[in-house]
């Protein structure tokens, strides 16, 4: 708790009394929104204690204040991943960092691969729920008060509020947005047909590399979430073709417009 406070206190002197109410954490080739917020300050993680450096290509990693469709946020370009040897507490840290800066709504967008034979690559999927197949969960250990309690109540992590918003605003701009069930697994290595069969049978949707750690977070500390899945891939044994991370940067470049207009939409109305 102490070192989420000193973190906030260090963001504080740079920012003065601009206050954030929207966090925003970006996945994978997704940090081009980023370069939409207007009056930005940017904060190189490097200068945020607590906050390791990012490791991913297509992951800048800033800190970015500013003005994103009349909102005041705080964005994450580049997120920290599980596979990349963070402790999964580190993984929490930045979004508790937000909430001691009056960060009240959370979005979180990620790159997955669908399992849902309905799904093809270039959806986008509103993220209605998730399964944790980390066995792993950034609360363990003593439970800080300050930010929450011991058992919180996930039966609406992803806030329905939030999630009608983002309905109204696509079907606005002529979205056809997906539904579904994000399952968070630890990668690196992608899913083998097997995993994938398996995610599928327990009521996945989507199957990813992040996100969730970050969205426990944020449930622990009140914070009301709205999570987007950009669907880069049909995940492995459904197409048989084998899967790259360069497909899935290459991939958003396909839909990168039509998020970004969701995106902006979704903070405008949230
Ligand atoms: N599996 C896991 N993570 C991913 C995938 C996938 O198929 N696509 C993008 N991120």
């Amino acid at each position: 708790m102490e070192q989420v406070v000193q973190a906030a206190q260090v963001l504080r002197d740079r920012i003065g009394d601009f206050q954030p109410e929207i966090g925003m954490i970006l996945g994978s080739g997704l940090g081009i929104m980023a370069e939409k917020v207007a009056s930005p300050i940017v904060i190189p993680y490097t200068e945020i204690p607590g906050f390791p450096g990012s490791t991913v290509k297509g992951h800048a990693g800033n800190l970015v204040f500013g003005e994103l469709a009349g909102r005041k946020v705080a964005v994450m370009q580049g997120r920290f991943h599980y596979y990349e040897g963070h402790s999964i507490q580190t993984l929490a840290f930045p979004v508790r960092v937000m909430q001691q800066l009056g960060v009240t709504m959370l979005m979180v967008t990620n790159a997955a691969g669908t399992c849902n034979p309905g799904f093809k690559p270039g959806d986008l999927m509103l993220i209605r729920d998730h399964i944790n197949f980390a066995f792993n969960n950034p609360l363990m250990g003593p439970n800080l008060a300050d930010l929450g309690p011991r058992f919180p109540d996930a039966s609406s992590a992803y806030s329905p509020r939030l999630q009608e918003v983002a309905r109204k605003v696509a079907a606005g701009q002529g979205i056809q947005l997906q539904e579904g069930t994000y399952q968070f697994n630890t990668g690196p290595s992608y899913e083998t047909p097997a995993e994938v069969r398996m995610a599928r049978t327990l009521g996945a949707d989507a199957v990813g590399m992040s996100t969730v750690p970050e969205v426990i977070a944020a449930v622990h500390c009140g914070i009301e979430v709205i999570g987007i899945s950009f669907i880069s891939n049909l995940a492995a044994g459904i197409s048989g073709e084998a899967l790259s991370h360069k497909e899935v940067l290459e991939q958003i470049q396909v839909v990168k417009d039509k998020f970004i207009g969701l995106v902006q939409g979704v903070v405008e109305k949230m």
